[in-house]
């Protein structure tokens, strides 16, 4: 049998062109450049134009994750975002057919901020299983969309970006094979980061929609707690399963909520802060994009490098979280704004 381990063999990411910073914000909410840089770490994010959807971010990523992998097939699109381009159908389908893979499985994953670790993990299930040789797994966002501008405690945390990694069947021993994935949720937490309209609990709720109900809310102090407790808890899974100590990590690749949440979460690993690595200064929270965007930005600029021991952590509304690991392999990572 031809070997059907998942590896990674290919990445990139895309950011919007304008930049918006901190002082921009101040213009028009009450906050400030040292508050924002104070609690959460970021300086600047990318904000997409009018006219440009989650598709065409996940278009871009892809196109350069593809090039990065120095192939332009793929048998399956797998797209991990909270901001799709409509309610119906899944924006995957058009993603693949725009990249010249119409005809290949596509389908949305929708996990929040622990997209990527579910798409991760099921774009590895198809390989595993033998439903395809090549999968293009993007993490796309446009949070722009669902962000209230007047809301300040998200307004100025989320942004927009995506970012795309190329799995490939290959052999569990070689580098880049992804490790086993630890995926967990916990419902009972739904309402602590919601979208409250426009699905069908408002339709049946008998109360009339609210000006504001097509917005993104977060109960950001409660988020905080489960967001250090569960990537903590999931990264030691993962590491486990992987049969490695937390000293054997060489870099931390965590979701990009809050700079503060991936010291905390390092802080109890017992993992030293010099292996975090970080761009949430220059990209903000973007959600499913920012673990693909981050390896692809840290790939680039050689923080990480072939041979460093990899663990990834994520965690987002659902409650959803995830955590794995991979040996960084050898790839020219491709990225663009
Ligand atoms: O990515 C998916 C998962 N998301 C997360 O993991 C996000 C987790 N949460 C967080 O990162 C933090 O809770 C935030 C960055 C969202 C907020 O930071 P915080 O330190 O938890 O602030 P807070 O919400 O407890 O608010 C503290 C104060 C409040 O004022 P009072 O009540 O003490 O007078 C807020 O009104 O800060 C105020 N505040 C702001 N002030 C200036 C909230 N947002 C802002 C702002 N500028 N943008």
């Amino acid at each position: 049998m031809s070997p059907r381990h998942p590896v990674l063999a290919g990445v990139g990411a895309y950011l919007p062109p304008r930049v918006v910073t901190n002082d921009d914000l101040a213009v028009g909410l009450d906050t400030s450049d040292a508050w924002i840089r104070g609690r959460t770490g970021i300086a600047e994010r990318r904000f997409a134009g009018a006219g440009t959807s989650t598709a065409d971010l996940a278009v871009e990523a892809g196109t350069l994750a593809l090039k990065s992998s120095s192939e332009s097939e793929a048998d399956a699109v797998v797209l991990a975002t909270a901001t799709p381009d409509h309610p119906l159908p899944g924006t995957a389908p058009e993603v693949a057919a725009r990249l010249g893979l119409a005809g290949a499985a596509a389908y949305d994953v929708s996990a929040v901020c622990a997209g990527f670790l579910y798409g991760l993990a099921s774009a590895a299930g198809l390989i595993a299983a033998g439903y395809a040789r090549r999968v293009l797994l993007i993490g796309a966002e446009t949070f722009t969309s669902i962000i209230d501008p007047a809301d300040r405690g998200t307004a100025v945390i989320f942004a927009d970006g995506a970012g795309a990694v190329v799995l490939r069947a290959g052999d569990a021993g070689e580098p880049g094979a992804i490790g086993h994935t630890d995926l967990g949720s916990d419902g009972t937490h739904k309402d602590l980061i919601v979208v409250p309209g426009g699905g069908s609990r408002q339709r049946t709720s008998g109360e009339p929609a609210g000006p504001r109900d097509h917005y993104f809310q977060m109960a950001g102090r409660d988020v905080y707690r489960h967001a250090v407790e569960r990537m903590s808890g999931s990264a030691r899974t993962a590491l486990e399963h992987a049969g490695w100590a937390v000293a054997d990590v060489d870099r931390f690749v965590p979701h990009q909520a809050n700079a503060k949440i991936s010291a905390a979460v390092a802080d109890r690993l017992g993992l030293h802060p010099g292996r975090v690595l970080s761009n949430i200064a220059r990209t903000g929270n973007t959600s499913a994009a920012s673990v693909p965007l981050l390896l692809a930005h840290a790939a680039a600029d050689r923080r990480l490098r072939p041979g460093h021991r990899v663990l990834l952590a994520a965690f987002g509304g659902g409650l959803a979280w995830g955590a794995s690991t991979l040996v960084w392999p050898d790839v020219t990572a491709l990225t663009e704004g």
